[in-house]
């Protein structure tokens, strides 16, 4: 498998960017559901600052990941594809990384106004960018909780989308995504 991408298929890297992002937000998801429901003590504590340590690695895999963009560009899509869809498949791609960066941020701040500050893996202290404040808290709590939702609309588009390509087009645009797939 070639590392970077060709005109035909995504290379080693991107995909397992890609994945990798898949795998993290599987954990994020798992502790973030789980985790508010526990009583106040240390498992819970260990829990958050697990989320938010898998949170900030997130964060510098998808910088990764815009980076690797430049580095090595995604294939093109297929040419029998109408320039709406193309249109459709950037405002989806583009929303993602949106509202990926989106959800990280407001977790970020939302620590901090409460006044925890984030500890990668218990051994990097992030300084805190804002201030302890309850108000702005208690809505970031809110909007964290939304903006979870809101990223599973998009997750479940995108795969919808990659499942359409693969039954209905029948083209390569999810199979150039898996690993060791032959095209
Ligand atoms: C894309 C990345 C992320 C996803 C998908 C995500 C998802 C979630 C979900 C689903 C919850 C449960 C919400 C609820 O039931 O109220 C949650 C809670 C939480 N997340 Fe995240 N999260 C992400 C990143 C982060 C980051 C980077 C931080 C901080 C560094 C963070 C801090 C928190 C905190 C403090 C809570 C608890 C909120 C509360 O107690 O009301 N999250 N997250």
């Amino acid at each position: 498998m070639a590392l970077l991408n060709d005109d035909k298929r995504y290379g080693t890297i991107a995909k397992a960017w890609h994945w990798g992002a898949v795998a993290l937000l599987i954990v994020l998801f798992g502790l973030g559901w789980t985790m508010t429901e526990l009583p106040l003590g240390v498992e819970k504590f260990e829990r958050y600052n697990l989320h938010k340590s898998v949170g900030v690695t997130l964060l510098l895999l998808m910088l990764f990941r815009l980076v690797w963009r430049i580095v090595s560009p995604p294939p093109p899509l297929p040419d029998s594809l109408s320039d709406g869809m193309r249109r459709m498949a950037a405002l989806g791609h583009w929303s993602l990384y949106l509202a990926l960066f989106a959800q990280i941020g407001v977790g970020l701040v939302h620590s901090w106004s409460a006044n925890f500050p984030v500890v990668v893996f218990g051994k990097l202290a992030l300084p805190s960018l804002t201030a302890p404040n309850e108000g702005l808290k208690e809505i970031l709590a809110v909007i964290h909780y939304w903006g979870g939702m809101a990223l599973l609309v998009l997750i479940a588009g995108h795969i919808g989308a990659a499942l359409y390509h693969h039954f209905l087009r029948r083209d390569t645009v999810l199979k150039r995504m898996i690993p060791w797939a032959k095209i």
